[in-house]
């Protein structure tokens, strides 16, 4: 991976000094892509995967500080075996195929969500990922497995109760962002979402305050970095106001 100059940002339309810091992607669309191509779904959950590689570089190319990858919800567990089984796969997959390059590329890969509930190959393959890169300091990779925004708030509510009745002192906004998983990432400036629906199915709630968000009717498959590049044009397009006067 080579750092895009700021000619070449510009060339591709994009203002270096406006790129976003911190993006998030909902992935989805997959089992859908499959379908209309006369494909099975587990085909579109691998063509997804193989779409990673080059949004991972791009964004880290770009000087995107943070990716935060939407990859398995809490309440994806609602899918029959056959398929958590494909996911599964594809996750050892994609941790242990991937992480050469990755190290390599200076990425940090951290997961987000509560790893305990997946077959333990799966966990392994997470855990090593994340202590061969934790020493890394390029793109901040984030994947959210079994995440669920209400879990994490509700698990930092209970670490905040707890340490309240200790110090009978409330906690502040800075506490509270201490006990979410996005501890530390910078804040969430672009959401994008591909597969035409137009809801946040319990993503990053609380972090998507003020992010700008995006939605495409591409399916996940189907977003290759030329979308991606759409989506962060569009972004640099838009006017944060944060609630005050431009
Ligand atoms: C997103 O694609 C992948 C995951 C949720 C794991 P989907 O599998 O949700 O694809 P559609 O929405 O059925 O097309
Ligand atoms: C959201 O997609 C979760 C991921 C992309 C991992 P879903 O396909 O699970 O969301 P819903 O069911 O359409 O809300
Ligand atoms: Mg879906």
């Amino acid at each position: 991976m080579a750092k895009l100059t700021i000619e070449e940002l510009n060339e591709l339309g994009l203002r270096a000094e406006a790129m976003p810091r911190h993006v998030a992607m909902i992935m989805d669309g997959n089992g859908r892509w499959a379908k209309k191509n006369g494909f099975l779904r587990a085909m579109g959950h691998r063509a997804g995967v193989t779409r990673l590689r080059e949004l991972v570089r791009f964004s880290s190319d770009s000087g995107i500080k943070a990716l935060t990858l939407y990859a398995f919800s809490t309440e994806n567990w609602k899918r029959p075996d056959d398929e958590l089984g494909v996911l599964f796969s594809l996750l050892i997959e994609f941790f242990n195929k991937e992480i050469d390059e990755l190290h390599r590329n200076n990425v940090c890969i951290r997961s987000i969500g509560e790893l305990d509930a997946f077959p333990l190959k799966v966990r392994e393959a997470v855990k090593n990922a994340e202590q061969r890169t934790k020493n890394n300091g390029g793109l901040m990779l984030n994947i959210a497995l079994n995440y669920g925004s209400q879990a994490e708030i509700l698990r930092a509510a209970g670490a905040l109760c707890k340490r309240a009745i200790e110090t009978g002192e409330l906690p502040t906004k800075d506490d509270f962002e201490q006990e979410l998983y996005t501890c530390g990432l910078p804040e969430l400036d672009l959401l994008i979402r591909t597969s035409g629906e137009l809801r946040l199915s319990n993503y990053l709630l609380y972090q998507a305050a003020y992010a700008e968000l995006y939605f495409t009717d591409v399916f996940w498959p189907d977003f290759t970095k030329e979308e991606y590049i759409k989506a962060i044009k569009e972004y640099q397009r838009r006017s944060r106001r944060y609630g005050g006067l431009e």
